[in-house]
């Protein structure tokens, strides 16, 4: 037992009440959720060089996806964020609840993030990897990706639609 200060109760219950108050006492089990992650300057997505990337808004590929989600008896959370930190924490929430499946769209952090490659390789939920634009068709440096080597699959230039065949994917994945 590690030792205790004045005026503590040195019991093996103390102990256990002690590490319950530090631990997250439920992790939600998600089986049937699929988290929609999004990287980098996605937000702007609508107005940032719609030549590449098309139209649509990320509101409005959620909105496109909650209603496929709803016919597929899944659900979806649908995240941003700029911060590769974030991306991280967020496959590893999804590791922790079990999730279907990982959708992921890392955005310019696909060519350069060692962290997300082995964040994904630390869970065991499949990630599917998904771009609007087709990287292989663009410049050299979008050739390389740290995602497809540890990624169940890759959809890539079907511009809104790679999340949809995504979707379809992961709802492929259950059994
Ligand atoms: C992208 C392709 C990446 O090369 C780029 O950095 C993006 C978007 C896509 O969806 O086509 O931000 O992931």
């Amino acid at each position: 037992m590690r030792p205790v200060g004045r005026g503590a109760i040195a019991t093996p219950l103390a102990d256990k009440l002690a590490f319950a108050a530090r631990t997250p006492i439920v992790t939600v089990m998600s089986a049937n959720l699929v988290l929609v992650l999004n990287g980098p300057n996605l937000n702007l997505l609508g107005s940032r060089e719609p030549e590449i990337y098309g139209h649509d808004t990320l509101d409005s590929i959620a909105a496109a996806l909650e209603d496929q989600a709803l016919a597929l008896g899944i659900e979806i959370d649908l995240r941003q964020s700029n911060h590769e930190g974030h991306l991280v924490d967020w496959l590893h929430e999804a590791g922790a609840r079990r999730c279907l499946a990982v959708i992921l769209n890392a955005g310019a952090f696909t060519h350069t993030s060692v962290a997300l490659h082995d964040a994904i390789k630390a869970i065991t939920v499949p990630v599917i990897e998904v771009h609007l634009s087709n990287p292989h068709a663009r410049e050299a440096f979008r050739h390389h990706s740290f995602i497809s080597s540890v990624a169940r699959g890759t959809i890539c230039g079907f511009g809104a639609g790679s999340y949809a065949l995504a979707l379809d994917a992961a709802a492929r994945l259950r059994q």
